[in-house]
């Protein structure tokens, strides 16, 4: 299983639960956590939904062998789907980044509500040295969050970061010890059900309200030249690079 899914005293949790291959995210692995999603957002029992991984690893991001096999090619590919589930879900979301975050492991946090780190964890948006562009709105909510300056460290360049970092960038709230990282994330979940529900989700959707529109229309700009991008002999030469285990050779294009 790949994904566990489990609804516990108003909160669903989804689980990404591939640690052999550090929790890389497949098509199939994005439907079933936009499914789960969805359902929360409709069941009226879910106050809050928990989003988390394994120790040592929240995600890897996109399996890189799916994406050579089925590269998403329009706004229904799975991927896709996933990032229409989350943005559409007006239930607070918190993420308990377990471990290393790269790509999507990092870019979703910025649609989560509430966002706990493990002190182990590094995050990275390294689509720059994989030949791809930024995606899930990266984009545009990176440098509203921290400034241009500090926005191309991280997506041109790729720098990873800390748990840390993240909470002075605006993306975490607080860093705990690896341990403690869930159940900390569950016990601010179920606070969520002494709370009004209905005042909750337009606050949420409120607090979105500004920028909603706008990372649509940014999903669907990157999503396009990210397609593009997949197909580039720089992007097949950084894939090669990974499963050779082997520094890709940018320096012929
Ligand atoms: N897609 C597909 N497979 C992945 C993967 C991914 N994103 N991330 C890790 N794996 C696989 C590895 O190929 C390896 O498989 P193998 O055991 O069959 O060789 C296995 O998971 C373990 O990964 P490995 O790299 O050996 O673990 P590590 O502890 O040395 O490093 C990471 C962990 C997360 C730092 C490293 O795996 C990594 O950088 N992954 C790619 C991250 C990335 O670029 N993601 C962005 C995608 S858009």
């Amino acid at each position: 299983m790949t994904i566990k899914t489990a609804t516990l005293n108003g909160v669903a949790t989804i689980e990404i639960a591939r640690p052999e291959k550090k929790n890389a995210i497949t098509g199939e692995m994005y439907r079933r956590m936009a499914d789960a999603l969805n359902a929360a957002t409709a069941d009226n029992a879910v106050r809050a939904v928990l989003l988390t991984g394994q120790p040592g690893i929240f995600t890897s991001g996109n399996d890189i062998e799916d994406f050579m096999q089925r590269p998403p090619g329009n706004l229904e590919s799975p991927a896709f789907v996933f990032m229409k589930a989350l943005l559409g879900c007006d239930k607070p979301v918190i993420a308990a980044v377990t471990g290393a975050a790269i790509g999507i492991g990092t870019t979703m946090l910025l649609h989560c509500d509430l966002v706990y780190v493990s002190d182990e964890a590094r995050l990275a948006m390294p689509f720059v040295s994989l030949g791809l562009v930024p995606e899930f709105a990266s984009s545009l909510i990176v440098p509203q969050l921290m400034g241009h300056a500090r926005a191309a460290e991280k997506l041109l360049l790729g720098d990873p970061f800390t748990g840390a970092d993240a909470v002075e960038m605006g993306i975490a709230n607080a860093v705990l010890p690896a341990g403690e990282v869930v159940p900390h994330a569950r016990r601010i979940a179920e606070r969520f059900n002494a709370l009004p529900p209905g005042a909750v989700r337009q606050t949420k959707t409120l607090l979105r309200r500004a920028r909603s529109q706008a990372a649509l229309e940014t999903i669907a700009a990157e999503g396009e030249i990210f397609a593009q991008r997949l197909q580039s002999p720089e992007a097949k030469e950084a894939f090669s690079a990974f499963f050779q285990k082997r520094k890709p050779d940018f320096s012929k294009f």
